[in-house]
């Protein structure tokens, strides 16, 4: 079935996580990647581990806390006054450059964020952003994180759009799986390359850019 609405994670598919190396860099020069991979890394499995432990906490906690860890195990000075600056970063993320060229080719269908990014997160990012969506909801409303599937049914619950009939956005493999274990039409933004996770499940879709998308749902 051609979706009726798109939901789309955000932190990753649609917002670039890791353009937080170049303010990275300039308080540690030379480690800006090495911290973003890390604080990346540490940030999802602090979602996974506090869904299984049931002791959710809002995402921004969550990022801070995994910046925290990634420049103590980099061995890195962290004072307050950094930890602000790389928050804000956080609130600025560039949009991936196929991002705002490809939304409005989706014709009449909703557009909607689904994303574990708290309000205190999500919600000035995607103003800042300029991109428009007709809801941005976020995880914080289920307290779990992705990929519980309770958290794909309350886009399901929002929208009142059958889940069959939603198209799932994400760059990030496991949560494509995720949702096509919920039972969502999934398109896997592949832009790296990488191969596909040992889950169980198979995208329906993959393309290498957001770009390509408009065309496939035609
Ligand atoms: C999000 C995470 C997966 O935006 O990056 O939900």
């Amino acid at each position: 079935m051609n979706p009726q609405a798109l939901v789309f994670d955000a932190y990753g598919t649609l917002y670039d996580v890791h353009a937080v190396i170049r303010r990275c860099d300039e308080f540690w020069p030379g480690k800006g990647a090495a911290i973003s991979q890390l604080w990346r890394q540490k940030q999802l499995e602090y979602t996974w581990q506090r869904s299984l432990m049931r002791r959710y906490v809002p995402f921004s906690q969550i990022t801070r806390e995994a910046l925290a860890y990634a420049c103590e195990a980099l061995k890195l000075a962290l004072d307050d006054a950094r930890t602000q600056a790389l928050m804000q970063e956080y609130l600025k993320l560039a949009a991936y450059p196929d991002v705002p060229g490809a939304l409005p080719r989706f014709g009449e269908r909703q557009l909607a964020i689904l994303t574990n990014g708290s309000p205190d997160m999500i919600e000035p990012l995607v103003k800042h952003s300029g991109l428009k969506f007709d809801a941005v909801l976020s995880v914080d409303a289920v307290k779990m994180f992705k990929p519980v599937p309770d958290v794909y049914q309350l886009a399901v619950d929002r929208l009142g759009v059958a889940k069959d009939a939603i198209g799932f956005v994400s760059s990030n493999c496991w949560d494509a799986l995720g949702a096509k274990s919920f039972g969502f039409r999934v398109y896997w933004i592949n832009r790296t390359g990488a191969p596909v996770d040992r889950l169980g499940f198979q995208p329906d879709g993959l393309l290498g850019s957001l770009g390509d998308l408009p065309e496939v749902l035609r």
